[in-house]
């Protein structure tokens, strides 16, 4: 099984621009998009973790919607800060969106890897949330199959990440989170966004992965004080894609943007790599460089 993740698409209303005009998201969530399109062998999905849209405004939405309509696979939304729990859920008619509230919290059956999607929202502020109501939802869903493979995602990663800028709150948001986490030992990848780049680790044993931004990314500051300067940089947009094999998840981070090739192999060569058997060797004299 193959899952793409894009996160942060920040999607704003038709015409304009993220930040004061300054990034242009909608595009570049159009060339994610192609990109995505374009793979093969074909994904079985994508996931957006959250910060669909900039503002969470009905116009945003109806951006988004008009985006989503490229996208030629399904797809599944998480909520993040920078929505609107209430406009989101009124705008997008998704099926996978049906019956879903007060939080953006639902389950994908279907495929070989269980997806439980989580509403890590507040109301008021823009650091992660998940109370008693949501924790208890999550430990009911997990009760249901303790033994299928599952991705659990939702957009504020559960841990400090080092760029402080990004943890000012600090982690305590997180801990029952972290707790139902570290009992399931089924939760084989929890996917993230809103960092806006890419970072893992292990959080009550699960792996955690932040997924880059389609657009923006955050400033690479590893500092103990918060620096005056650029909060977001330019720098290649990307996701990543969740292979599914031999009962493990692989992450692979990609740029939206491809590069030239290089070195392009022999048909020679090729035909020799086809011809190999698991546990043959490469002979030095066979594939020279
Ligand atoms: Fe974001
Ligand atoms: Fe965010």
């Amino acid at each position: 099984m193959l899952i793409v993740q894009l996160t942060d698409t920040h999607v704003v209303a038709r015409g304009k621009g993220a930040y004061r005009d300054q990034i242009d998201t909608n595009g570049m969530i159009a060339s994610a998009i192609d990109r995505v399109n374009a793979l093969r062998p074909r994904p079985d999905c994508v996931i957006i973790t959250g910060d669909l849209t900039d503002h969470g405004t009905l116009d945003e939405y109806a951006e988004l919607v008009r985006q989503l309509e490229r996208l030629e696979l399904p797809f599944y939304l998480v909520i993040g800060n920078h929505d609107h729990r209430d406009t989101m859920l009124a705008a997008l008619d998704y099926p996978h969106l049906t019956g879903v509230g007060p939080f953006v919290q639902y389950t994908v059956e279907h495929h070989p890897v269980r997806l439980i999607m989580l509403d890590s929202t507040s109301d008021v502020h823009h650091m992660g949330a998940f109370c008693e109501a949501r924790r208890a939802w999550l430990e009911a869903r997990l009760a249901e199959a303790p033994e299928r493979p599952t991705v659990v995602a939702l957009h504020h990663p559960p841990f400090d990440t080092g760029i402080t800028l990004m943890d000012a709150a600090g982690p305590a948001w997180a801990q029952g989170l972290v707790e139902t986490l570290a009992r399931h030992p089924n939760i084989e990848r929890v996917l993230c966004g809103h960092i806006h780049r890419s970072i893992q680790t292990l959080v009550g044993g699960r792996l955690v992965s932040v997924c880059p931004s389609t657009a923006h990314q955050v400033t690479l500051d590893l500092g103990a004080e918060p620096q005056e300067g650029g909060f977001f940089e330019m720098e290649p947009p990307g996701f990543q894609i969740h292979l599914w094999q031999d009962g493990r998840m692989i992450t692979h981070t990609a740029l939206v943007e491809r590069y030239p090739e290089v070195f392009p192999l022999s048909a020679e060569m090729l035909a020799r790599i086809r011809e190999m058997t698991p546990g043959q060797m490469m002979l030095k004299k066979d594939l020279a460089f």
